[in-house]
């Protein structure tokens, strides 16, 4: 089986996953989330680059990157960024590749700031609300594409 290359890219403070409000984002952290990532694409055929910034200029960089190196898909958990930028919905509209919109919390049931998301007006899909387990659904759905 042919490896699929999946980029997971993961916006502002997301970093601090595992200390940061446990109570809504879980206790496992970004390598946590990217060990269980490998282990299951082992399974699925699909090799994972796995990149965290809190920069906005790096994410749409790694969207193009995701292009130029022939990715399968890219799972994007853009953070806050989701609801503030439109040059990331821009990024995802200037590429081909399929992307999936990643949240860890419900951003729905949240506060009003958070309902919008410009990501999500261009994703091919999104899963939210599921803690860690949101990636690896995510990578599931993303292996089937
Ligand atoms: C988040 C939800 C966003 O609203 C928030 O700004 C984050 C994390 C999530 O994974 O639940 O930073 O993307």
């Amino acid at each position: 089986m042919a490896t699929k290359l999946v980029y997971v890219l993961n916006g502002p403070n997301l970093n601090r996953l595992g200390k940061r409000e446990p109570e809504i984002y879980g206790s496992q952290t970004l390598d946590d989330i990217a060990a269980m990532l490998v282990a299951r694409g082992q399974a699925l055929g699909c090799g994972i680059e796995m990149r965290q910034s809190n920069h906005e200029g790096h994410l749409v960089d790694w969207l193009h990157e995701a292009q130029d190196e022939g990715a399968h898909a890219v799972l994007l958990n853009a953070g806050a960024y989701t609801h503030t930028s439109v040059a990331l919905l821009d990024a995802i509209r200037a590429i081909t590749v399929p992307v999936i919109e990643v949240h860890l919390s419900n951003p729905h049931t949240r506060e009003d700031f958070r309902h919008r998301s410009w990501v999500g007006m261009a994703a091919k899909g999104t899963v939210a609300g599921f803690g860690a387990n949101s990636y690896l659904m995510a990578l599931e759905a993303a292996a089937g594409l």
